[in-house]
């Protein structure tokens, strides 16, 4: 039996060392050596070139790489079998330190002190306002945006969060369909966006958003930090807000292109984070066992786990 690893920008090499180790007597096989078709049973893919599952007539099922599927989704010729995604401990820690990372650093004002200590200048500057005077504002509180906002709390932020369908999160303000993402955005200085890319998300990070977000706060201004999908965001519009004061700040771990072209005004702004696609990586030891272990369930007879509404979309 064999597993299909279709990974584009990513070294494949790694994976296919884990995989193998994990799963003792199945050969993981790339596009360019796979074989017999008749042999795959399984499919691993982070951003797979479209049609490299079809016409795989024993396939079982497909597993995303990442938390993310919208990768897999676009493919035309997706075969009709189930779609798993990652939902894993280390990559739910990892976003969640990025996001802490972010909203302390725009709370703390870190880009102005670094700057202070380069120039040498000593300004304490006595606006200092408290974690619980700042709002947090979080779009999806699934695996990732319930975490973030649990540990966000923890730091003692004024935490919200808004989703799809009504959720409940210990001491967080949650909202959710349209009317709740105004009521969110009204109450947010920091947003922070964990949302998958749907066709209901795509662009919904744009002017009229920002315009919506509150003006009356502690940090003098909004701020927006996005790690969910680059195409959620309208890079022009976040430029402009940032020019002329729209937004206070922002960090962005995810782009519309990919890698960030060189000549994106997003990398010049003093008060905008820009990192690369790494708030929380697929990391191909604990990703490779938890795939591991949903194979071997499965063919035990265990129904998958994680497993895509693809109406949905997430
Ligand atoms: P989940 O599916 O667990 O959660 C998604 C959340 O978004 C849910 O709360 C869902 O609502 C909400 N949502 C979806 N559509 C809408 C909508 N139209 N309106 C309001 N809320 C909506 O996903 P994860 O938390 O695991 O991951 C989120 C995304 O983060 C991934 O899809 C991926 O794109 C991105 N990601 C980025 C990484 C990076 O390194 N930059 C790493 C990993 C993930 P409901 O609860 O009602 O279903
Ligand atoms: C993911 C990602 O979806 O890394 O997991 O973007």
């Amino acid at each position: 039996m064999s597993i299909l690893l279709a990974v584009t920008g990513w070294d494949a090499g790694p994976w296919r060392r884990r995989l193998e180790a994990k799963l003792p007597g199945h050969v993981v096989v790339t596009p360019e050596t796979a074989g017999d078709p008749a042999a795959i049973r399984y499919g691993l893919s982070w951003r797979h070139r479209p049609g490299a599952f079809a016409h795989l007539p024993n396939l079982r099922a497909i597993f995303s790489l990442g938390a993310g599927v919208d990768h897999v989704l676009v493919d035309p010729q997706l075969p009709e079998v189930p779609i798993v995604r990652v939902v894993d401990a280390d990559l739910t820690t990892r976003m969640s330190e990025w996001v802490a990372m972010q909203v302390l650093l725009h709370h703390r004002q870190f880009r102005r002190y670094d700057d202070q200590q380069r120039a040498r200048i000593w300004d304490e500057d006595e606006n200092q306002p408290a974690a619980r005077d700042v709002r947090v504002g979080l779009l999806g509180l699934g695996e990732l945006g319930r975490d973030a906002a649990l540990k966000l709390k923890a730091l003692g932020f004024d935490v919200a969060g808004w989703s799809r369908t009504p959720r409940d999160v210990e001491g967080v303000a949650t909202f959710s369909g349209e009317a709740g993402l105004e009521a969110l955005l009204r109450r947010t200085d920091i947003l922070v966006c964990l949302l998958p890319l749907t066709a209901q998300t795509r662009g919904m990070l744009n002017r009229a958003l920002f315009e919506k977000l509150a003006r009356d706060g502690r940090l003098g201004g909004p701020y927006l930090i996005n790690a969910g999908r680059g195409a959620l965001q309208v890079e022009d519009d976040i430029a402009g807000a940032i020019r002329s004061g729209l937004l206070k700040g922002a960090s962005l771990d995810v782009f519309q292109v990919e890698p960030l072209p060189a000549d994106s005004p997003l990398w010049g702004f003093p008060n905008v984070y820009v990192s690369p696609h790494n708030s929380a990586i697929s990391e191909p030891d604990a990703i490779a066992g938890y795939i591991a272990g949903q194979i071997l369930a499965f063919e035990r007879g265990e129904p998958l786990r994680n497993v895509v509404d693809r109406a949905r979309g997430y």
